[in-house]
This record gives C-alpha cells, sequence and structure tokens, in this order.
C-alpha cells in the first residue's frame, strides 16, 4: 500500500521533472548579424529539433533544443550584388542553423532552411552508426515578410528538413515558435512595424468566431490604471522631469479582424513601460514605450511668467489588431497648467483629447516637468476639478452649519415667545 502511494509520488515527481526540463530547455535565442555598425539580419526564436540517426542498433530519433549560447558564426554575412544575405549560427559540438534570405519586390523570405548537425556528437546522437556531418534543408520554411516589418510569429510551427548530403541521407524537422525577425534592416532594431503570421491571426479571428455571444458594440473598459514612476535624467544623472500617474489609451482605429473601425480602451502597464526624454530651459519631454506604444508627452515653459503647460501629445501604436500602424498627434495642446517650481496633481480622473481618435484618461496624477530638485516633487498646485470635488464637502458642510444655526435660532425665538406666553396668563 505504502509503496504503491510512494511509487503514484515518484511518478508525479519524475513527470514534474520532465516537464521543468522541457520548460527549461525552451530558451529564447538572439542573433544578430552585422557588417561594421550596421546590422542587418536580427532574430529572435525558440527552436527544437527533432533528428533520426542509425545506431548499431536500428534507427533512432533525438530531440534537442537550440541553445541560448548559439552564436552567430563566421559564414553569417550581410550580402552583397551577387550574394544573399545569410544567418548562420552554431551550437554545440558542430551544428548549426542556416538562414538564407532572399528578396522579391516588396517582400522578402527565408529562401532555405538548413540544419548541420555532426552526428560525431555522442552527447546528442549516442551510439550513432556512421559519425559524420548531415545537411538537411528545405526551400519552404514558410517565412515571408514585408520589406521593413518584423515578422513575428509566437505561434509554434513545424518545418521538415529533408535530402541530405555527405556519406549519411537526413531526416529532420524543426519547430520554431516565439519567433521575431528581420532581414534587410535598416537600423539596429526590430521594425515595429510587424508582418504577423498568419497561426498568430488566426489565434485571435477564430476566437470571436467559437464564441456563441455576439461582440458587444460597446468596448469593455479596464479597472483603473496603475500608477507608475515616470522619471527623466539630465546628461549628468539627475533627475530633471518626474511623473507618477496612471493612464489609460483610448483608441479608434480599423481593425483587422473585425473589418471595421473600432475602440479600445487600454491601460499603460508600469512594470513594461519606459521612460526616457529630455529637458532644456523652456521645454521638456517624456517618452513612454512598451512593446507596441510609443507615447510623447511635451511640456512648455514660458519664462516670462514662469507658468508650464502639457503642449503636445503624439502616439504611434502598432497593436496586433490593427489593419495598419496607429499615429496620432497634437502640439497645440493646453492641459495639466502649473507654475514654475511647483508640481502639478490631479487626484480625479481627467480626460486629455488629442484628436477624434485618441484620448488618455489620467489617474492620480502629478507631474513635475521643470526645475526638479533632488529627486523630489515641490509643493503641488491642485487641479480645479480637485478643487471642485473638494469644495462638495465644503458646501455641505456648511450647508449644515447654516441649517443648524437656523434651527437654533428658530428655537431661541420660539422659546422667547412661550415664555412671553406665560407671563401674559
Ligand atoms: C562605427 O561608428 C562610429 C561612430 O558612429 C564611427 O566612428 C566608425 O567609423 C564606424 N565604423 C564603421 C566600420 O563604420
Ligand atoms: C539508416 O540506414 C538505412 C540502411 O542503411 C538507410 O537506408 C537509412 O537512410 C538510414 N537512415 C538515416 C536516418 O540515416
Ligand atoms: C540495442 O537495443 C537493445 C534493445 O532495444 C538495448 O537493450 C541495447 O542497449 C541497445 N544497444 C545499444 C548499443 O544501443
Ligand atoms: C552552451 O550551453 C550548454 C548547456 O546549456 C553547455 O553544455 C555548453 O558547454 C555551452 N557551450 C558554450 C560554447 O558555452
Ligand atoms: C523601406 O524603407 C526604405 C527607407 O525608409 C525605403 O527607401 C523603402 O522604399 C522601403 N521599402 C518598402 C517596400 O516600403
Ligand atoms: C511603419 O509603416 C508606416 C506605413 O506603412 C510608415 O509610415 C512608418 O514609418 C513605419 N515605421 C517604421 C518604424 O518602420
Ligand atoms: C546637472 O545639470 C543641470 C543642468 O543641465 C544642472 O542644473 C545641475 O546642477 C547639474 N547637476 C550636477 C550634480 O552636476
Ligand atoms: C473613448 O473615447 C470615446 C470617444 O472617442 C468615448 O465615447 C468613450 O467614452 C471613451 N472611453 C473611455 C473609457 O474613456
Ligand atoms: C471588409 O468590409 C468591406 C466593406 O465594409 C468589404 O467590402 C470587404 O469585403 C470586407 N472584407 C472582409 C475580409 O470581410
Ligand atoms: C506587471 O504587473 C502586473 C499587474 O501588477 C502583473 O500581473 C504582471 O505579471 C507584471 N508583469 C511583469 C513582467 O512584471
Ligand atoms: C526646445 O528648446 C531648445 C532650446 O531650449 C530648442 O533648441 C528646441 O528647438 C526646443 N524644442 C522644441 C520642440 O520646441
Ligand atoms: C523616480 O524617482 C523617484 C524619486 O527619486 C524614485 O522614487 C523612483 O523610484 C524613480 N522611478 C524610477 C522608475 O526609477
Amino acid at each position: 500500500m505504502a509503496s504503491y502511494a510512494s511509487k503514484q509520488l515518484l511518478s508525479i515527481a519524475i513527470i514534474f521533472f520532465c516537464a521543468l526540463g522541457h520548460l527549461t530547455s525552451a530558451q529564447i535565442v538572439t542573433l544578430e548579424v552585422k557588417e561594421g555598425n550596421s546590422t542587418c539580419i536580427k532574430a529572435e526564436l525558440v527552436a527544437r529539433f527533432s533528428v533520426a540517426y542509425n545506431t548499431t542498433n536500428g534507427t533512432r530519433t533525438v530531440t534537442f533544443p537550440f541553445p541560448g549560447n548559439a552564436t552567430v558564426g563566421n559564414r553569417s554575412s550581410c550580402g552583397g550584388t551577387e550574394l544573399p544575405p545569410l544567418l548562420a549560427a552554431s551550437f554545440g559540438d558542430g551544428h548549426a542553423l542556416i538562414l538564407r534570405f532572399s528578396i522579391n519586390g516588396s517582400q522578402y523570405r527565408v529562401e532555405s532552411l538548413a540544419l548541420e548537425y555532426n552526428l560525431n556528437d555522442s552527447s546528442i546522437f549516442p551510439n550513432s552508426s556512421s559519425p559524420s556531418l548531415v545537411t538537411v534543408k528545405t526551400d519552404s520554411a514558410g517565412i515571408l515578410a514585408q520589406i521593413n516589418t518584423t515578422y513575428r510569429c509566437e505561434s509554434s510551427w513545424p518545418v521538415s528538413l529533408g535530402g541530405g548530403s555527405g556519406n549519411a541521407s537526413g531526416n529532420a524537422s524543426v519547430t520554431f515558435s516565439n519567433m521575431r525577425l528581420q532581414a534587410y534592416m535598416l537600423g539596429s532594431d526590430l521594425s515595429r512595424n510587424e508582418t504577423v503570421c498568419t497561426a498568430d491571426q488566426s489565434v485571435t479571428t477564430v476566437a470571436p468566431k467559437t464564441s456563441p455571444v455576439t461582440p458587444a458594440p460597446v468596448p469593455t473598459v479596464p479597472g483603473n490604471p496603475e500608477r507608475g514612476n515616470y522619471n527623466v535624467t539630465n546628461n549628468n544623472g539627475t533627475i530633471c522631469l518626474m511623473a507618477y500617474m496612471g493612464l489609460q489609451l483610448n483608441l479608434t482605429y480599423p481593425s483587422s479582424v473585425q473589418n471595421k473601425t473600432v475602440q479600445e480602451v487600454v491601460n499603460l502597464q508600469p512594470n513594461q513601460t519606459k521612460s526616457s526624454g529630455s529637458c532644456e530651459v523652456s521645454n521638456a519631454t517624456l517618452q513612454l514605450r512598451d512593446d507596441r506604444t510609443n507615447l510623447t508627452f511635451s511640456f512648455t515653459l514660458n519664462t516670462t511668467s514662469n507658468k508650464y503647460h502639457l503642449s503636445g501629445i503624439s502616439i504611434t501604436a502598432t497593436w496586433p489588431d490593427m489593419k495598419e500602424p496607429f499615429s496620432a498627434s497634437n502640439g497645440s495642446l493646453d492641459y495639466l497648467r502649473g507654475t514654475l517650481g511647483r508640481s502639478y496633481l490631479c487626484s480625479a480622473e481627467q480626460t486629455l483629447v488629442v484628436d477624434q481618435t485618441f484620448a488618455i484618461n489620467t489617474f492620480h496624477l502629478q507631474v513635475q516637468p521643470f526645475g526638479v530638485n533632488g529627486g523630489q516633487f515641490e509643493a503641488a498646485e491642485e487641479c480645479q476639478l480637485d478643487e471642485d470635488n473638494m469644495l462638495i464637502p465644503i458646501i455641505v458642510g456648511a450647508a449644515l452649519a447654516g441649517l443648524v444655526l437656523i434651527v437654533l435660532i428658530a428655537y431661541l425665538i420660539g422659546r422667547k415667545r412661550s415664555h412671553a406666553g406665560y407671563q401674559t396668563i
């Protein structure tokens, strides 16, 4: 009985550790091909290989991950007039994954995908009967994207690799997932414009179809956003702009899934948002960005009146559902008016309208775009909304006090009257 239970426990533990091993072996590998200072290919991906090979005993299939310490080998190249761009990533004991790119009109693709594996590596291929280097490849990896965009595919998809060269034929496959890849790059960062693979698109398009409920026309509004602590630092490392606020973005854009204009309200997640910016004498910017949204606030100081205000907001967003990248900006705003040497505080929810397609709701906002000293907010000037909210209790209090006074006076008068009445009797 006890031994049965302990066996069950043991098998559960084994399953657990196998699952754990599987998880930890799935590593995101980052690869970059450079020529001089310019990057031409960049890839982030998870890959797992499955290879069949002959042992002294028969055919055996092993699977192994593309390890995180794979390196860009010297066969890699940005290409030239005759040569195609090539990414050759070496790993382990003589293995390599090789992607050759080609361009056709406004699209680029992985023209050939090859895996080289060394059957001599007994840590992966024990008891191999033909210790040699095998190359397997395919011309249809299915990786195709618009030029100047990043190919993105979170879903996992298998690619079978066949053929073979050397003195052994090969039979292998690779399963990719979490891929972000770009060739023929313009800058050193992956483009924020993406070509999303069909597998990822069907994940989002299938969902509404399987749901029996017709989508509500009114978008769901998330709860209040979390407050983020956003600072901008000077060249000398001192904080020159501070903001502590919760932000909710309200965007109207053409949806590729629903094939119509939709409105979406999304909270900015502080832990996934990076802040940067600049501080000049009479203007300052705060830039907030996450992996799909780039938001810029511009503040202006009038140096004669020593008053500042939020004068501009701009946004670019590449959300998965968007038909095309979204952008909106307005450089002639007049929000968050404050005085130099003071911070601006607004606890009440405020809506900053940028244009017809974009507005920001702010929650518990405190900013100081100029004159920050020692990384702390100066005394706050409260917004009108807060003052109005404060006015209500004051008015109610005053009204109550007035009422009490009237009752008291009425009572005193009444008592005097009745007193007089007794005397007349
Ligand atoms: C790389 O960039 C630096 C500064 O931007 C420049 O001085 C250098 O010459 C560049 N090198 C090449 C190989 O382009
Ligand atoms: C294994 O050996 C057989 C017979 O020698 C051969 O036909 C087959 O292609 C080999 N398989 C692999 C995966 O090398
Ligand atoms: C050959 O296969 C048998 C049974 O499948 C196994 O017991 C043995 O260890 C294998 N030998 C080698 C060298 O792999
Ligand atoms: C890469 O990592 C594996 C373990 O994940 C390790 O065995 C191997 O030695 C590493 N190779 C290099 C070149 O660092
Ligand atoms: C890619 O970007 C470059 C530089 O901005 C531009 O010259 C080129 O026309 C763009 N290509 C396409 C297909 O959009
Ligand atoms: C994204 O695409 C749009 C139009 O297709 C273009 O205006 C914009 O510059 C692109 N952005 C990047 C970062 O390539
Ligand atoms: C940092 O630079 C700002 C102006 O850019 C200056 O006011 C401030 O005193 C400097 N702080 C330090 C510690 O040097
Ligand atoms: C979003 O903006 C639209 C108008 O553009 C407005 O009708 C809607 O109430 C706003 N939603 C929120 C949650 O602010
Ligand atoms: C999208 O809508 C337009 C007009 O509303 C229609 O002509 C088009 O066929 C639709 N496309 C898809 C894929 O449903
Ligand atoms: C960010 O914060 C949210 C809510 O507090 C949390 O659910 C999420 O796991 C956090 N993400 C990261 C990457 O820390
Ligand atoms: C900000 O101010 C600096 C000088 O103080 C000026 O050079 C720059 O053009 C200004 N930027 C904007 C957007 O007004
Ligand atoms: C911004 O500065 C404040 C005050 O120095 C600090 O408490 C906060 O952690 C900073 N925020 C970030 C994101 O560094």
